[in-house]
């Protein structure tokens, strides 16, 4: 799978710590089953990166002297990442912070960050040789997935709970996926695409248990390090369910610093509702426990029964928990946990403070950022970016709560002065 060009080494456990060779075809750990890493050749990739990263198009194949895949997939047919980074002044006002940016990835194609995943998980897929994907998930990487596989002609099948938000449901059927909405939760539309795509012998895209999902999500750190013109920020803000989005972004920064473009990382904080914070609860564990952890492999997740408004945040089972519990502990970050009141008003005060419009689940990290700023976790002047993972328009009931009614009027002007 290796060819000269790419400077993929092979993949390290998270648990174990077991390193597996760049041909291994499995996506888990042989020896314990953990989550794996994919591990680089950063000296390679330093001697390539010498100047930064050129001036290559704003789009997540910029980065791919960082990336799994073979070099030709940069002919990719849809713009993936390249999203803004915005300083929001007006929003920071409202908690008293002087520098906070929103990285608004709902400007991706289908309008979430998970699209970033998608596209390395199906340039692998291509690299490989497999001919249809597929994914669980809560809509988001659904609704991507297919979204891409429509560009490049792909099959994809798609595993959702059957309350996915109608949004995110039409999004699926419009891209032509086959879309599988489960009686369950995500948790056992998860356990259901493992089996079906093993049954199948489908590529399984799915978060967390596919090492190649964080390597796409990683991207959306480099480029805020470019748009903040090298600067590090204090902290990323990740609203969070499985942890992979979360310990994509960590991956990103502590990449940046193997290549020697940076030399000091950010607090990675989780914002999470406090209906659905099983990565929250165990950092919190391990951080009371008080004894430093040594050895990843004896740490287990704890589980949870999820029932957030945040559907995309709302997970029992964390699928990539162990690396997003040790991307909190290791970065410094803290494990915030808001109600889902505070998230849907943190939806209402984005949009008409910021002009960006969030889904739930993307609204969490500025629902968490007034949280700490009230607690006096966060120094006025701290640079802080909250991820904007997704679209408010792909839950527009939820974001009508908040947004309340508009006034009805017999269409003349005497009602418009009244
Ligand atoms: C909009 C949005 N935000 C956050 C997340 C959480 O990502 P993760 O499950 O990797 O923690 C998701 C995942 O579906 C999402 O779609
Ligand atoms: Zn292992």
């Amino acid at each position: 799978m290796k060819n000269e060009s790419m400077h993929m080494n092979g993949y390290r456990c998270f648990a174990c710590a077991a390193e597996q060779s760049a041909d291994y075809a499995g996506f888990q750990c042989p020896s314990c089953g953990g989550n794996l890493e994919v591990t680089y050749n950063y000296s390679a990739a330093a001697e390539e990166l010498a100047g930064g990263f050129g001036d290559s198009p704003r789009d997540l194949f910029r980065y791919q002297a960082l990336l799994p895949v073979e070099r030709q997939q940069s002919s990719f047919p849809l713009r993936i990442g390249g999203t803004p980074l915005y300083q929001a002044a007006r929003l920071g006002r409202q908690a008293d912070l002087t520098r906070l940016y929103l990285k608004d990835d709902s400007r991706n194609p289908s309008a979430s960050l998970k699209d970033r995943a998608s596209a390395v998980t199906l340039c692998r897929a291509l690299d490989i040789g497999a001919s249809v994907v597929s994914v669980a998930s809560t809509g988001n990487a659904g609704s991507s997935l297919a979204c891409l596989s429509a560009a490049l002609g792909m099959k994809a099948v798609v595993f959702v709970p059957e309350s996915a938000p109608a949004a995110k449901l039409t999004q699926l059927l419009s891209y032509g996926a086959r879309v599988l909405a489960v009686r369950g939760n995500y948790d056992d539309a998860f356990e259901l695409c493992l089996a079906a795509s093993k049954e199948f012998g489908w590529f399984n895209r799915s978060n967390g248990f596919n090492p190649f999902t964080r390597e796409g999500k990683k991207t959306c750190a480099f480029e805020i390090w470019e748009d903040l013109g090298g600067e590090v920020p204090d902290r990323v803000v990740v609203p969070t369910g499985d942890g992979n989005i979360l310990s994509g972004i960590w991956k990103g920064w502590q990449d940046l610093k193997a290549v020697g473009l940076v030399d000091r990382l950010p607090k990675i904080d989780c914002a999470q509702s406090t209906s659905s914070a099983a990565i929250s609860q165990t950092v919190r564990r391990l951080r009371d426990s008080q004894e430093p952890v040594t050895d990843w492999s004896g740490v287990s997740v704890d589980q949870v029964q999820a029932s957030t408004i945040a559907d995309s945040i709302s997970v029992d089972q964390p699928r990539d928990g162990l690396a997003a519990v040790r991307a909190i502990i290791e970065s410094g970050g803290e494990a915030v946990t808001v109600e889902d009141s505070q998230i849907l008003a943190a939806l209402g005060e984005m949009a008409r403070y910021s002009g960006v419009f969030p889904e739930p689940a993307a609204a969490t990290p500025w629902a968490a950022v007034k949280q700490m700023a009230d607690g006096k976790l966060i120094d006025r002047d701290e640079l802080v970016v909250c991820l904007v993972t997704g679209s408010g328009l792909k839950d527009t009931a939820r974001a009508r709560q908040v947004a309340g009614e508009p006034t009805i009027i017999e269409p003349s002007l005497d009602a418009v002065r009244e």
